[in-house]
């Protein structure tokens, strides 16, 4: 339909009933959530049997070690933790042990930790949010658990627990956490860890350290080969047959394998490769939407990081940005930045200024973030400087800034030494006479 703005107006009807009956790609797309659980684990044979030789024992009401899992993103560990929890349950044994799943970066307090394990036993009586002194919470818990739990095994699985570890009061509980068992009379407790920082041990008290084993279970990075196995058993589930061109699985798995081997990637990539085709009507997906499912999940990443920046260091990139934008040929140095950033900084109340020194630091950060590049060049007499480049598309740059609520305001301000009209003396900014 043609608006009087010559613009054309979405027809959201005609797009609905289109997309009905439009082809068919997916069969399960949620097949490749990251919250599906998969009938099997390819290549992660040695570290089930691991952990079911560890908790095996809880099916006849005796204590299970605790211990950690350790590995890089997207290589697994939860993924195989809930999959054993899963099979353990499904044994026919009189003692059905309990899985308490707690991910340490949602429930991210040791209070709040006590609180979940007691309101997820309980699940009528909850302790509040906050409140009661740790040590009725924890009274309170070794009654429930006695009391509900009874002979059988309670596993407590703190996922990222090196965010646990990293906060005020996170080794005392781990620590409390680990030596339940001497203060429950029935029920019994182990642990399971779970890190993708291989360094955390470094910062456990040794106490804690020797209740959760010396032993642990490592979590390999997947190989390209590795991938496209586990790639090709989902999509089975996920796609319609014959939907994928041959060149896709592999891709997917490559792409993957570059970034550390990371499975969650490269689902994600096969998953986004397939929504690309849906949008974009194709019947079949090919290499060219799992290349673009790349650039997108990439920008995703890029925009997520700034949003995540410190606002200092998100001020130092909109700096970067305004002169690129109003003078694309200009050779950024240092100093640039330095002025541009006293400037808008100016325009946003509570904002301080920035010592170059700080600039300098933020400028490193960006770099090493692969957002900008800052090459250091001898300026013979004069020392040496940075020169800077945006290393990511304006346009994605000007995106995030626009959604950063305290930056609205200087979206179109054009640095002063860019203005013809003015000039900058001593850090303040005059307007030419002539
Ligand atoms: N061997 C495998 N077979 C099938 N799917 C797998 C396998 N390994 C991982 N996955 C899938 O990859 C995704 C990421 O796995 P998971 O969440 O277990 O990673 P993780 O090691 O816990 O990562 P993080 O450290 O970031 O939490 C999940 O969707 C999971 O189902
Ligand atoms: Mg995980």
């Amino acid at each position: 339909m043609l608006k009087n703005n010559n613009s054309y107006q979405f027809n959201i009807d005609k797009f609905y009933k289109n997309y009905l009956k439009g082809p068919r790609i997916f069969n399960n797309r949620d097949a490749l959530e990251s919250s599906y659980i998969p009938d099997d684990l390819p290549h992660r044979d040695s570290q089930i049997k691991s952990i079911a030789e560890k908790t095996a024992c809880a099916l006849l009401g005796d204590t299970p070690p605790s211990f950690l899992c350790y590995g890089m993103t997207g290589t697994g560990k939860t993924a195989t933790i809930r999959y054993v929890s899963q099979k353990l349950a499904q044994q026919n044994s009189e003692i059905k042990p309990w899985w308490i799943y707690i991910n340490c970066n949602i429930v991210s307090t040791p209070y709040r930790i006590l609180a979940h394990i007691y309101n997820t036993i309980s699940r009528k009586e909850k302790i509040p949010p906050t409140g009661l002194p740790k040590d009725i919470i924890f009274k309170r818990l070794l009654g429930l658990l006695d009391s509900k739990i009874g002979n059988s095994i309670c596993f407590l699985v703190l996922d990222e627990i090196d965010i646990l570890v990293g906060k005020k009061g996170g080794n005392e509980i781990l620590y409390d956490l680990t030596r339940l068992n001497e203060n429950l009379d029935n029920c019994k407790s182990s642990i399971i860890g779970i890190s993708n920082k291989l360094k955390f041990r470094e910062n456990l008290d040794p106490r804690i350290l020797s209740s959760l084993g010396e032993e642990h279970i490592v979590f390999p990075s997947y190989d390209a080969s590795e991938l496209r196995d586990i790639l090709i058993k989902r999509a089975k589930i996920a796609y319609q047959e014959n939907i994928l061109k041959e060149e896709v699985i592999p891709l997917c798995a490559a792409l993957a394998a570059k970034n550390h081997g990371d499975a969650r990637k490269a689902l994600q990539l096969l998953r986004k490769a397939g929504e690309l085709a849906e949008r974009g009507q194709n019947i079949i997906v090919t290499a060219k939407h799992v290349e673009k499912a790349q650039e997108e999940l990439e920008n995703d990443h890029i925009k997520e990081y700034i949003k995540g920046m410190p606002l200092q260091a998100q001020l130092i990139l909109a700096s970067i940005y305004l002169i690129s934008r109003f003078s694309p040929e200009h050779i950024i140095i240092s100093g640039d930045i330095y002025d541009v950033h006293s400037e808008i900084r100016g325009l946003i109340p509570g904002i301080r200024e920035l010592t170059k020194r700080r600039i300098s630091d933020y400028i490193n950060e960006l770099s090493l973030a692969g957002i900008i590049s800052a090459e250091v060049k001898s300026m013979g007499h004069y020392g040496r400087t940075k020169i800077i480049k945006l290393d990511v598309a304006m346009e994605l740059i000007g995106n995030v800034i626009l959604e950063i609520n305290k930056f609205q305001g200087i979206m179109n301000y054009k640095p002063a030494f860019l203005q013809a009209d003015k000039v900058k003396l001593k850090n303040n900014i005059f307007k030419k006479l002539i």
